[in-house]
């Protein structure tokens, strides 16, 4: 089974969480960036898991983006790694395909809202892959009043995210 887990991640806890679940998979399964997700590297995927932060109750978008670098809203003031595109960006650019789908977003635990993850498996299934989970929301250490992350996963999620990993993999076989 080619399984690829393909990530948005501005401050590395998507990216933490999709190594996860591409351990979860099993030894095959990768997880990219959006930058690394090019078409070649999804050609003929079984499997499609793709994630992202929410922002605003949603996807990321330029603006929200431009919040999190202008505001310096990172841990400690830390930058945002910006130079992947965004994955609204990256389902829009998707090539055609049959394989499976599933979707996951971080977020700030005491907020609540569609989501991000929602939107993701839309995007996938309009090009072709059909869900085979529910979207799903791992969640990030921050303050309700404030919309960032403190740059820790809450405790747990990393074992979460590799246990829904596994269960996406029996769902496949
Ligand atoms: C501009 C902005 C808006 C955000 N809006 C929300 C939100 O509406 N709900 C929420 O739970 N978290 C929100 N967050 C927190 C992000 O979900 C959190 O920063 C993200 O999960 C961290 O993931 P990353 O390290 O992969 O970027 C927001 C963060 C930023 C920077």
């Amino acid at each position: 089974m080619k399984a690829v887990v393909v990530y948005e991640s501005l401050w590395g806890n998507t990216a933490a969480i999709a190594r996860a679940i591409a351990e979860g998979l099993g030894p095959e399964a990768r997880a990219l960036s959006t930058a690394e997700a090019t078409s070649e590297a999804m050609a003929d995927a079984d499997l499609i898991v793709a994630g992202a932060p929410v922002h605003s109750l949603s996807l990321p978008t330029d603006r929200t983006r431009e919040w999190a670098r202008a505001g310096n809203l990172g841990p400690g003031g830390a930058p945002p790694d910006l130079s992947h595109p965004e994955m609204r960006t990256w389902l829009d650019g998707l090539r055609r395909g049959h394989g499976r789908s599933a979707a996951f977003d971080t977020r700030v635990k005491a907020w609540y809202g569609r989501g991000a993850a929602s939107k993701i498996l839309k995007g996938l299934k309009r090009a072709g892959y059909k869900p085979i989970a529910k979207p799903r929301g791992f969640f990030v250490g921050g303050h309700r009043l404030k919309p960032t992350a403190d740059g820790t996963l809450r405790d747990g999620e990393i074992e979460r995210a590799r246990q829904w990993g596994a269960e996406l993999a029996r769902a496949m076989e």
